[in-house]
């Protein structure tokens, strides 16, 4: 590792390296990937255990204070977790400054930044009281807010959280709850939704974790931070892929087709690339395709759904993939939109808000980034230099005399 900084200082020498391939951007203790080997670790847990014995609360605990909780600390984190799930009231009036028919996204956008006007008690940075109190909102209203998002792009009134309930029965409550019904909460969903949320949690320094770094850099709040985020999620190469896994199995949609989409992948001539497979630093299997690909089994299996021909067409196709010499040779793994998609279809979200699910899962992890970033003395404002490729330095014409 060669620490540019002080290269530069000496010789003034600088990298370029578009897209951030071989460059760290800042040290950080909270998660681990070795790609080659397909390990994912939390503070040092292995992804698989946490999704296996631990709950999406835990694991924000866990990302945030880097230590699991004690049986006393979960019950209080919990508990300070639910006491915040509610938003002021006045943010239902500023949804219905909206359009009826926004994506989930862009309201998320919209409604994530505008709790630095409603929270401004927790906005001075150099507090940690009111770090803490930030952090315990976001993670909290994120949920409301999203379900406040689903709610409104299909025009059904709000449901408030009820706190008796955990973190993802909640979400699912307040999305599929309406007026004069029962709303029977589903356990395997709120378990397969739960573990969704967990797999989402942290994956270091992606693109919308290095923005809401960058944007924190600047001193900026921690709900603007946030939404920063949330619009750098937005995009189809980072949050958007399961929404193209789903799109492109169903094209696929049957298994005697597989053979000829296969063929399309490996073809340099065609642009066409297998949506869910390949990662820029999992050159292995993405350690939580695993868990989701199991995931899904469970959520379809409930729903009688064995035989969905998605999921068939998601199983073959990766049989045939992974036997594939192009697909061996270039390291091309499913990763964990292959399935994710499925499963939230199955759920009974829409496409539109796969996202907004991938945003509330991140929450923690871009929220526990951004503390450590703020509490790291060593912290920078981030600027990245260029490689300038344009004009030399040229005298201005006055517009008359331009041809
Ligand atoms: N299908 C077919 N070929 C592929 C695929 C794929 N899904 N992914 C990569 N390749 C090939 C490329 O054509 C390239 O071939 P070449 O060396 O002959 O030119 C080689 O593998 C390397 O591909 P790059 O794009 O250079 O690899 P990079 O690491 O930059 O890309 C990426 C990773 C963007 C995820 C890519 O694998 C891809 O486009 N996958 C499909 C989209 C997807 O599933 N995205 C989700 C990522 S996970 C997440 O964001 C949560």
């Amino acid at each position: 590792v060669v620490d540019i900084g002080k290269l530069y200082a000496q010789t003034g020498m600088f990298t370029y390296d578009p897209g951030f391939t071989s460059t760290a951007s800042c040290e950080s203790e909270i998660t681990y990937i070795d790609g080659d080997e397909g390990v994912l670790l939390y503070r040092g847990y292995p992804i698989d255990q946490l999704a296996e014995h631990g709950d999406h609360l835990e694991t924000c605990y866990l990302l945030l204070y880097g230590q699991l909780p004690t049986a006393a600390q979960k019950k209080d984190f919990d508990h300070r977790i639910t006491r915040h799930t509610m938003v002021h009231e006045q943010m239902a009036r500023f949804f219905q400054g909206l359009r009826r028919d926004a994506h989930p996204m862009a309201i998320m956008v919209a409604s994530v930044g505008a709790l630095s006007a409603f929270y401004h008690d927790s906005t001075d940075i150099s507090d940690p009281r009111q770090r803490m109190i930030a952090s315990f909102r976001l993670i909290a209203k994120m949920p409301t807010l999203a379900a406040m998002a689903y709610k409104y792009s299909i025009g059904q009134p709000f449901v408030y959280p009820k706190n008796e309930l955990g973190y993802a029965e909640n979400f699912l409550r307040m999305c599929y709850a309406v007026p004069c019904e029962e709303y029977k909460i589903n356990p395997i969903f709120a378990r397969a939704l739960d573990r969704i949320f967990i797999l989402h949690a942290d994956h270091e320094q992606n693109a919308s974790t290095s923005t809401v770094r960058l944007a924190g850099s600047s001193g900026a709040n921690p709900f603007a931070c946030i939404a920063a985020g949330v619009a750098c999620l937005w995009g189809p190469a980072h949050g958007g892929a399961n929404e193209a896994a789903l799109k492109m199995l169903t094209e696929i949609g049957t298994v005697e087709n597989i053979p000829k989409f296969i063929a399309r992948a490996k073809d340099k001539n065609d642009p066409f690339r297998l949506m869910g497979f390949g990662h820029r630093v999992y050159k292995n299997y993405d350690p939580r395709a695993k868990i989701m690909q199991q995931t899904c089994h469970e959520v379809l299996g409930q729903l009688g759904m064995k035989d969905d021909p998605l999921l068939d067409v998601a199983v073959e196709l990766e049989r045939i993939a992974l036997s594939d010499e192009y697909f061996i040779e270039k390291k091309l793994y499913p990763n964990i939109d292959f399935y994710s998609g499925i499963t939230l279809k199955a759920m009974g979200f829409p496409v539109s808000m796969f996202t907004v699910l991938f945003a509330v899962a991140r929450v923690s992890g871009w929220i526990a980034q951004w503390k450590e970033m703020i509490e790291d003395p060593g912290q920078k404002i981030g600027r990245p230099r260029q490689l300038y490729i344009g004009s030399p330095k040229r005298d201005y014409v006055p517009i008359a005399e331009r041809v």
